[in-house]
């Protein structure tokens, strides 16, 4: 028995396939709820003290969600959440995020997912990405030039677009989700699921099993996580055409729903009703009284954990940026109205989809979380 175990330890195609636990949060914290100037999409970030955008149910579970209670005056624009994680994770990670609902309606655009610093140079993961009544997830891989999407082995969704290179009107590399559970109202019905990804020497991995088929192991309490358990992935991106070690910075976490925008802005007839101009995205649905458009737009989630076999890697200079964030940036955004706008067009022309704003107008309200269990604080 004990030859087998120190056999078992000195196999690293076995020891890669298993993470310890390093943080672990059910329900999540608020405090690194960040304003900051928009770049694509018509919302203003909420702050940890907007308690109608963040909160935890009775049940324990984390609400995020758009703002479905206030007249937004035209011109102005709606608030809905943004959270990241305080520290950052490279190569050597597993993000886990159990939910029982993801947000979705017309002009709505959540995603899950990961980013380096400088995109795209740092790297990001779309974990969970779609927009308004999109069926299944569409997960996306975006690095710096040199980076192609070559799956490893099997995959159980599509690969739709190849080049994950980054920079203007770039999508990055794509794969469809082909169980419609993976997103929307189908999520929902199905009870939610669970959505892992992987970021190894060998390549990035994504899985979603719908509440139906997670494993038993999968749980909040589970102190490490055995990808080689998981079943053939949604998703997988081979270091073979894309220098993982080398376009993948550590990765801090991000929880989002922008409204309209560069994606769900311009796509918006792909899934809900076409609009007939001079109507945009934004004057259909962000301004004025919500009614019942945004009843939908927000995660329930059970909890987010991190695997790694790596130190955490908290990204200093963002936490002290957002510490003395001003907000003023946020008059910026006053005015880009219009859904697809020649604002969003130059933003995304300019190479930076949705943070160009990173560490230079964020603001956060209160200090950060305490410590939880030893474990650090996440977000
Ligand atoms: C969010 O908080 C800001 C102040 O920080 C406030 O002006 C705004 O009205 C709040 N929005 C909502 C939806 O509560
Ligand atoms: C806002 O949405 C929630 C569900 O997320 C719903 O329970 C509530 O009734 C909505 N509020 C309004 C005023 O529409
Ligand atoms: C932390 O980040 C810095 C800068 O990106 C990098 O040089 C360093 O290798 C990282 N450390 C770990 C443990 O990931």
């Amino acid at each position: 028995m004990k030859a087998a175990v120190l056999a078992l330890a000195v196999l690293p195609i076995v020891l890669g396939a298993t993470y310890p636990l390093a943080e672990s949060w059910n329900p999540l914290p608020f405090s690194r709820a960040a304003q900051l100037t928009i770049i694509s999409g018509d919302v203003f970030w909420g702050k940890p003290s907007n308690q109608s955008l963040y909160y935890t149910t009775s049940k324990g579970t984390t609400i995020l969600k758009v703002d479905n209670t206030s007249f937004v005056p035209y011109n102005d624009k709606r608030f809905a959440p943004k959270l990241l994680s305080k520290s950052a994770y490279g190569v050597g990670t597993v993000w886990v995020m159990d939910a029982v609902h993801m947000p979705y309606g017309c002009s709505v655009w959540p995603a899950f997912w990961t980013q380096g610093p400088n995109w795209p140079n740092g790297g990001e993961i779309d974990i969970v990405e779609g927009i308004n009544q999109q069926q299944g997830n569409q997960i996306a891989v975006h690095a710096a030039s040199g980076c192609t999407a070559t799956p490893i082995g099997q995959t159980t969704g599509s690969l739709t677009q190849a080049n994950c290179a980054g920079g203007a009107g770039a999508s990055g590399c794509l794969f469809k989700d082909n169980n419609a559970n993976s997103f929307g109202s189908a999520f929902a019905a199905a009870g939610g699921g669970v959505y892992v990804a992987e970021l190894a020497s060998d390549g990035i991995r994504v899985w979603f099993m719908s509440r139906s088929n997670v494993p038993s192991t999968l749980t909040a309490s589970s102190s490490s996580i055995d990808t080689s358990t998981l079943g053939t992935p949604v998703a997988s991106y081979s270091s073979s055409s894309c220098n993982i070690a080398q376009l993948f910075t550590p990765q801090t976490l991000t929880l989002t729903i922008t409204l309209c925008g560069d994606w769900a802005g311009n796509a918006i007839q792909e899934t809900c009703p076409a609009l007939v101009s001079p109507q945009t995205c934004y004057t259909t649905y962000v301004i004025n009284e919500p009614a019942q458009k945004y009843d939908n737009a927000y995660f329930e989630i059970n909890y987010v954990n991190i695997y790694s076999s790596t130190k955490s890697n908290v990204t200093g200079s963002s936490a002290s940026s957002a510490a003395s964030g001003t907000g003023a940036s946020r008059t910026q955004t006053v005015g880009t109205q219009q859904s697809g706008s020649a604002a969003a067009q130059s933003s995304r022309a300019a190479g930076k989809k949705r943070w160009e704003g990173m560490g230079v107008g964020w603001v956060v309200g209160v200090a950060v979380a305490g410590v939880a269990g030893g474990v650090a604080a996440l977000f």
